[in-house]
């Protein structure tokens, strides 16, 4: 796992644990072996340790933190790491890492216990514990302050966001940056050039500023208190960075431990860790086939429909490196597409989020076609055109009859059955569905829909795809609303029975943001439009008669033209170019029209019946689509719904949190309510 050499008086071990160099006990053992070795081999003056050219190391192996049961194993496992990374720190020869690649967390812990750090130009840097809801348990919130100062190591601690190789040169969490392929060579000569071992514990230039400790402390105190109480990660991590700062380093390690292990208790960061391998694992097919050739071999994309959606989905593939060629009907919307991707590839590039080089690479990736002929060479062909059946089959009549047999031919529909679809095609088999979610170049899921006659091996190499376009897949089957909208679809429904029965708009969206989503149902929708919310229903609702009609607030406001921000008010009002929901007093005639037309007398609804409506009718259709078999595992549907929805993360998705609720628990709630409010809560037999 560590390999030994030696030449010209410097000692090269290199982390050799593929694919992902991460750092598991056995590494740790072999570790400190080699630098045991190196210290009594005589010809060795100085010791580079790297991985390979252009990756050092994954970090921890997160499977340890899964493996955890106590609070004492949980110290352990941090008790280990820091004690093999303060060996590293020991070593009695200058030791130098050379780091490449995306250097995260346990990674970047233990090139800061070496006495020197030397990476590459294209080098990224990033401590993402946080992410995880738990604090650095290897020595990270103790040796980042003394490397780059207090204030700095709690932005990288609280944020967990990358920072590049000049950042860090100029933070002084690196000592040397070597371009192209010299990194060993440059981390070599530094090395014997290096004055004997210099511990980062022993360092004390950065944080001997007490006042400044002490304000940067208070300021990230005041960030960290507006994280939600339930991932306690962000306040853990501030305070054991003020025990390694104000009382000592070792203090620090201790309270780094303790720290780990309280996150670690919290059901916030069980919930988290399972949905980090949940969504490992979504991209696997439980039946694997032997072979999945169709789709890896996909180098060019053809997107039809220059749309919202055609857009995104042509963006997110040049963000993949594939080469894209965009056809609308209509010229000017495929010109609108290409502009469209070009501006924000250029902002981000004026934001200092994307490199130009980078953006320049992207975007000669894209080109236009003003004829379906231009696409006969794509690999894989997406449409996106208007949700019509006719003008769907229509164009994929065309895409089968221009591109060559092997094209894999997929459609971003999110409401027509793909049976339907498939019934013009010579090879119906080609057919499946991608479903992005919009903006398709930032939401991160996919929802690969695959028809009875999908071939596996098809299957596997789209979901393999997905991985190259930096997605992740969730397989569902070909049934009305797939996974995401008919789980989602029933909540934003809820939400206007809600309001019919009385329920205040304002209340209704801020009783799903406290319970964490990034926003509101009601606000949602108005983002979404509400001409999009009936018209989905009205699909869904011909084969999901238990989800019963839509209330008539959302028809009538359609009626209105009141469809949401895009015509300047929907549930609330938006000021031009502000959307900032508004009370709306011309939505409020439309609600109280229809409450007064209905059989239901309004009533005052407080948010805690709100939140338990809306949250566990989408667990009752959870449910449903749980038995019915639609994704391939339970854990599927709690990641698209995470991804997809912004279901909290902490709460680990719709099915994990009813099971943190006890299902026994959950399932008499759904019989109160179905009693009260029909068979759309009716619960259904869950193991
Ligand atoms: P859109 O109306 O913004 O764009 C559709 C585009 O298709 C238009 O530019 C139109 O000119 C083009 N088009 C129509 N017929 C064509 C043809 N025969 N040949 C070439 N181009 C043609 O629609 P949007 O929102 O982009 O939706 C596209 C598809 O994506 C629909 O099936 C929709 O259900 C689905 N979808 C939409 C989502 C959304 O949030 N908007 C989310 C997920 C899926």
């Amino acid at each position: 796992m560590i390999q030994y050499e030696v030449s010209d008086g410097v000692c090269v071990l290199r982390l050799n644990c593929p694919p992902l160099n991460t750092l598991t006990y056995p590494v740790l053992d072999d570790l400190c072996e080699a630098i045991e070795r190196a210290e009594g081999d005589s010809t060795v003056r100085a010791v580079v340790l790297i991985g390979s050219a252009k990756h050092f190391s994954a970090g921890a192996d997160v499977g340890l933190f899964e493996k955890i049961v106590d609070r004492d194993d949980a110290v352990r496992v941090s008790r280990v790491f820091q004690e093999a990374f303060g060996r590293v720190e020991d070593c009695t020869k200058p030791i130098v890492a050379a780091v490449g690649g995306k250097v995260l967390g346990g990674a970047l812990e233990l090139a800061m216990a070496c006495h020197w750090r030397v990476c590459t130009d294209d080098t990224r840097f990033a401590m993402p514990e946080v992410n995880l809801g738990i604090n650095p348990g290897a020595g990270g919130t103790a040796r980042l302050p003394r490397l780059v100062g207090a204030e700095a190591s709690l932005q990288m601690l609280l944020s967990g966001r990358p920072i590049d190789a000049r950042r860090a040169m100029k933070l002084g969490l690196v000592d040397a940056m070597a371009t192209g392929d010299t990194l060993l060579e440059e981390a070599k000569r530094f090395a014997l050039e290096a004055e004997g071992p210099r511990k980062t514990r022993s360092r004390e230039d950065m944080i001997c500023d007490a006042e400044a400790n002490a304000s940067a402390i208070e300021k990230a105190r005041v960030k960290a208190a507006a994280t939600r109480p339930e991932i306690i990660a962000p306040r853990n991590i501030v305070e054991t960075v003020r025990e390694g700062l104000e009382d000592s380093f070792a203090a620090g390690l201790l309270a780094e431990q303790e720290s780990f292990a309280a996150c670690m208790e919290t059901t916030a960061t069980r919930n988290k860790i399972c949905l980090f391998f949940a969504t490992r694992k979504t991209g696997k097919l439980e039946q694997a086939p032997a072979k999945s050739e169709a789709a890896r071999s996909i180098s060019k994309v053809a997107v039809i429909g220059g749309g919202s959606m055609g857009t995104g989905i042509a963006h997110a593939m040049i963000i993949g490196g594939l080469t894209t060629v965009i056809h609308d009907q209509d010229p000017a919307a495929t010109q609108k597409a290409i502009e469209k991707i070009e501006r924000s590839a250029n902002k981000r590039v004026a934001d200092g989020k994307l490199a130009q080089s980078r953006a320049e690479d992207m975007l000669g990736l894209l080109s236009s076609a003003e004829s379906f002929d231009e696409l006969s060479d794509a690999d894989l062909a997406v449409e996106a055109v208007f949700e019509d059946v006719g003008v769907k089959q229509e164009v994929l009549r065309r895409i089968e009859a221009v591109c060559s047999p092997e094209t894999v031919i997929a459609t971003n529909t999110s409401t027509i059955s793909l049976d339907t679809l498939a019934e013009g095609l010579n090879s119906p088999e080609r057919l499946l569905g991608m479903h992005f979610f919009n903006p398709a170049q930032r939401m991160p899921l996919v929802e690969v829909i695959r028809r009875r006659e999908t071939p596996s091996e098809l299957i596997a190499g789209v979901l393999k795809f997905c991985g190259r376009i930096r997605k992740t897949p969730v397989l569902v089957d070909n049934r009305e609303g797939f996974l995401v909208n008919r789980i989602f679809l029933p909540y934003l429904k809820e939400a206007f029975w809600l309001l019919e029965e009385g329920a205040v708009a304002e209340d209704i969206d801020a009783a799903m943001v406290e319970f964490g989503f990034p926003m509101g149902p009601l606000t949602l929708i108005d983002m979404a439009g509400l001409d999009i919310l009936a018209a989905t229903d009205g699909v869904l609702q011909k084969t999901f008669a238990h989800h019963g009609p839509l209330s008539p607030i959302v028809t009538q406001l359609v009626e209105r033209g009141r469809l949401g921000q895009k015509t300047g008010g929907g549930v609330y009002d938006y000021r031009r170019g502000d959307y900032t929901s508004l009370h709306s007093e011309d939505a409020d005639d439309v609600i109280q029209s229809v409450r007064r037309k209905s059989d239901v007398r309004p009533r005052d609804i407080d948010r805690e019946e709100i939140t338990r409506r809306l949250v566990l009718r989408m667990v009752a259709e959870a449910f449903r689509v749980l038995e019915e078999g639609i994704a391939q595992r339970e854990s599927d549907i709690d990641v698209a719904m995470v991804l997809g929805t912004g279901f909290p993360d902490f709460r680990g998705g719709v099915l994990r949190y009813a099971r943190d609720l006890g299902v026994d628990d959950v399932v008499r709630q759904l019989r109160e309510l179905e009693q009260q409010f029909g068979e759309r809560f009716a619960p259904r037999e869950v193991t």
